[in-house]
């Protein structure tokens, strides 16, 4: 049987001495649902950090003028409001946040990559001013987090790519326009990061990141392991990255010896690492399924009473994932959702229902977020 919840420990307080780190961020992703009510009493007891789930991303924080005017790309202004909600909240219950993200190949409003296209020159011209515009007002708007995803999943899935870039984003594709080299996108945020962050006067408290999904894949960790030396290379005109931001988008029966393998390919570096986005899907899918997005080859869906069997394997791969978290490097770790109740997993890669998280769809304690916190406890 489960433990009493009441008698449940608080994460942050057991995270904290476990890994003998007085300042280690313990976030939740949010959105506005978990700001009020039980849910935020959850949060305020077991998190001392938050990200915005989206609230804090280019097409919310800054779209295109709506409804369409001529061009059809023109700026709105830009849109605060939620983010400035979720942080609100924070700044009153003595919560951190870590921001996500300045720039996301997902989300790219097209006025970012407006300008005038009668020479490579310009455009690039225009292009860069508009990114330097975006961080330096976005990151102004936020003085007190304590990291940003600069750059969101710049890295190639292709583990035989040569450079390790993702050529799909829109602004890879911008930059290289006129056979500009499309890499230079991501050296040019955290230049612009960089000189944001030196005039705020926050050097080293608030980490730039490079943030991606499945660093524990060998092939896709050397592509963004290339990425951030070619970030580092750029240090002549003082362009800095502090970490990486591992996603951790696991499932049950992940291998933790690869997220060691990729926070040591980090650490060889001399940067940090950052655990952002962390959950464990019920589902051990194969590789298929996620190009495929079909059942099958993705597993059938356990509906609403997935079986013990997967819930302890969940707790077990969710305890050797926290043991692998005990690195000097780890600065902090992030759950993609608070409870089971809120997941994007219910609809990726399939709509399928999903428990990912520590906490269950009534905000109990698991026995993954039992195991986490008691070595003592034997899942059944
Ligand atoms: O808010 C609108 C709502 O008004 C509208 O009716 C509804 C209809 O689709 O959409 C709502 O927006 C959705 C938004 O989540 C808020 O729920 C978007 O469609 C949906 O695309 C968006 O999904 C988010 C996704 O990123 C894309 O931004 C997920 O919640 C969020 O968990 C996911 O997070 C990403 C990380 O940022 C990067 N790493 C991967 C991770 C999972 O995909």
């Amino acid at each position: 049987m489960l433990p009493d919840p009441t008698t449940a420990p608080a994460l942050k307080t057991v995270l904290s001495t476990k890994y003998g780190k007085p300042d280690f961020h313990v976030g939740v992703a949010i959105e506005s649902d978990s700001i009020t009510g039980v849910p935020s009493l959850l949060l305020k007891k077991h998190f001392n950090a938050i990200t915005a789930e989206n609230a804090m991303k280019p097409d919310t924080i800054w779209p295109n003028a709506s409804p369409a005017t001529n061009p059809p790309t023109a700026r709105a202004t830009p849109n605060f409001g939620p983010a400035d909600e979720l942080v609100t909240f924070a700044t009153n219950n003595g919560i951190e946040v870590r921001a996500h993200t300045l720039l996301w190949h997902q989300t790219v409003p097209t006025w970012l990559i407006q300008g005038n296209q009668s020479t490579a020159n310009n455009y690039r011209a225009d292009v860069a001013q508009h990114m330097q515009n975006y961080i330096e007002t976005v990151m102004g708007h936020f003085p007190d987090v304590y990291a940003w995803d600069v750059v969101n999943e710049a890295a190639s899935d292709d583990p035989g790519s040569a450079d390790g870039f993702r050529t799909d984003s829109p602004w890879y594709i911008a930059y290289s326009f006129g056979g500009k080299d499309g890499r230079e996108y991501v050296r040019d945020a955290f230049y612009f990061a960089t000189l944001k962050r030196t005039a705020m006067n926050r050097v080293n408290d608030m980490a730039l990141m490079l943030n991606d999904y499945n660093t524990e894949l060998p092939g896709k960790r050397a592509n963004v392991i290339k990425i951030v030396q070619y970030i580092l290379a750029d240090s002549g005109r003082g362009t800095m990255i502090d970490g990486v931001g591992h996603q951790l988008h696991l499932q049950v029966g992940a291998d933790a010896s690869q997220v060691t393998a990729a926070l040591q390919a980090v650490e060889a570096l001399g940067l940090i690492n950052h655990i952002t986005e962390l959950d464990v899907s019920l589902y051990a899918d194969p590789g298929t399924c996620f190009s495929g997005r079909t059942i099958p080859p993705c597993l059938a869906d356990y509906g609403a009473s997935p079986p013990q069997s997967a819930l302890s394997l969940q707790a077990t791969t969710y305890r050797a994932l926290f043991n692998a978290f005990d690195r000097t490097s780890v600065k902090s770790v992030t759950t993609w959702g608070l409870a089971d109740n809120h997941t994007w997993l219910n609809s990726w890669p399939v709509n399928r229902t999903n428990r990912p998280l520590l906490f269950d769809t009534s905000l109990y304690p698991k026995w993954a977020f039992w195991t986490v916190v008691d070595p003592a406890i034997v899942v059944p």
